[in-house]
């Protein structure tokens, strides 16, 4: 299993290019299932995510390339069988966003129920009641949701608690129903923004994404596309946070800086000068951060996927900060990994109480989850050694190169096989 050694006190400095969105390109994947033609999909991620959703649809027999520049090309109509099996949902359980478009399109969908994970239970009630609320048949048989309909119908569906991979599945489910899909308290993150635009594109018909109401009315086809990905807010900001905690300054290419308001503002707060224009931002930290208070919540406030990289930015500040998480039960993993690298933090509840430090000294750690993973590397690059993280699978599930893209701002990052 592949490791990260992480030489410390590194001095951040340089320019970076953002991917594309790993929680965008996975439901527009998805959706190409919807499409009755040819889909082609640019700015593609090279992720073990991505990777684990092109074999998903290649085992469904839906003919699937990716050229040298990862440009994925997509072809639904070779379809032989619409079944998502639980040795690849287990390893992803954004896996599930294929199951709305299946049961639209091709009428039935076995999908295997993804169990929970490192951060929570997260179930996916909503997901099922939803599709009934459509008319669809669904059974939970075996581990798996065995759906069929002969078309679904559309619906008021109201949400009772935001969730992203619901509202995205609901809304693909919608697109090819009959009549009009109401989805209220629908969440309102860009990645639900770029799958609706990804959608329109292939001539669905689809309003209001990025408020909570958003209306599909039910088209009969949709037609080939070509699309180009959103980029990724959540490596975006680890850049940030990852130069704020290291004193040092970094511009980062191909973002969108309307996509990061909380994340910026918070940076803004611990002392960071950061300039943006229409595709890039800068930042430079001229001295150590200062304390911030996070509160994590749906779009467009302060994200969950950005919390744990706070919690290290707090962990070397001046002052104390607290960070509560309000998503997940479960997204604290890191914390026992940073406080074995000697930072001062109290878990009460779902919030942590941080007190800064000048420095963190480098221990051997575990990566628990993506973003997790993606913390220890920025609190191995503050800290005085070397830092080694293992388990770093989960790493490469949602950050592209992340050991060339931090070389190239000067740290010292090598995978150990
Ligand atoms: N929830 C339910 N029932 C459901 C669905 C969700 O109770 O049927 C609850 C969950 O348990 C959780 C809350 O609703 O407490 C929000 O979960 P949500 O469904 O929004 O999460 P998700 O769609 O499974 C996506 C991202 C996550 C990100 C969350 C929150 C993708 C593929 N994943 O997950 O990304 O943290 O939204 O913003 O889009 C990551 O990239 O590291 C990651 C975990």
């Amino acid at each position: 299993m592949d490791k990260l050694k992480i030489f410390g006190c590194a001095k951040i400095a340089g320019v970076v290019t953002a991917s594309g969105a790993k929680n965008s390109v996975l439901p527009i994947i998805a959706a190409s299932l919807l499409c009755d033609g040819q889909v082609h999909i640019s700015n593609v991620p090279h992720l073990d995510d991505v990777t684990v959703m092109i074999t998903l649809l290649g085992r469904m027999g839906v003919d699937i390339s990716i050229d040298s520049h990862l440009n994925l090309s997509i072809n639904p109509n070779t379809l032989t069988e619409s079944i998502a099996p639980y040795d690849l949902v287990k390893t992803m359980r954004a896996s599930i966003v294929v199951l709305g478009p299946l049961l639209s399109r091709f009428k039935s969908a076995r999908v295997s129920l993804p169990g929970g994970c490192a951060i929570g239970s997260r179930p996916v009630n909503l997901h099922i009641d939803g599709l009934k609320a459509m008319g669809a048949d669904i059974d939970v048989k075996d581990g798996y949701i065995v759906a069929t309909t002969n078309r679904l119908q559309g619906a008021r569906i109201v949400f009772d608690v935001i969730t992203v991979t619901g509202t995205e599945n609901l809304m693909m489910a919608a697109t090819l129903a009959s009549g009009t899909t109401i989805l209220e308290n629908a969440a309102r993150e860009p990645e639900v923004v770029d799958l609706s635009n990804f959608i329109n594109k292939m001539g669905g018909n689809v309003s209001g994404a990025g408020t909570d109401t958003i209306t599909i009315k039910g088209v009969d086809k949709l037609h080939g596309a070509n699309y180009c990905v959103l980029p990724d807010r959540i490596e975006t900001g680890t850049f940030l946070v990852a130069a704020a905690v290291n004193q040092g300054s970094v511009t980062v290419k191909n973002t969108d800086p309307t996509l990061l308001d909380a994340v910026l503002s918070k940076l803004n707060q611990a002392g960071a000068i950061i300039k943006t224009g229409k595709n890039w931002i800068s930042l430079n930290m001229p001295k150590p951060p200062q304390a911030v208070d996070i509160h994590t919540a749906p779009y467009p406030a302060f994200p969950t996927d950005m919390q744990a990289q706070f919690v290290v930015l707090n962990a070397v500040s001046s002052g104390v900060g607290t960070v509560t998480e309000t998503i997940f039960e479960n997204r604290f993993m890191h914390i026992s990994e940073l406080q074995r690298m000697g930072a001062d933090i109290k878990i009460e509840g779902n919030t942590v109480i941080i007190t800064g430090q000048k420095q963190l000294k480098a221990a051997p750690v575990l990566a628990t989850d993506l973003r997790a993973s993606a913390s220890l590397v920025i609190a191995g690059l503050q800290a005085t050694g070397t830092t080694v993280i293992d388990r770093i699978y989960h790493i490469d599930r949602g950050y592209e190169r992340i050991e060339e893209k931090f070389g190239k701002l000067g740290a010292k990052i090598q995978r150990v096989h």
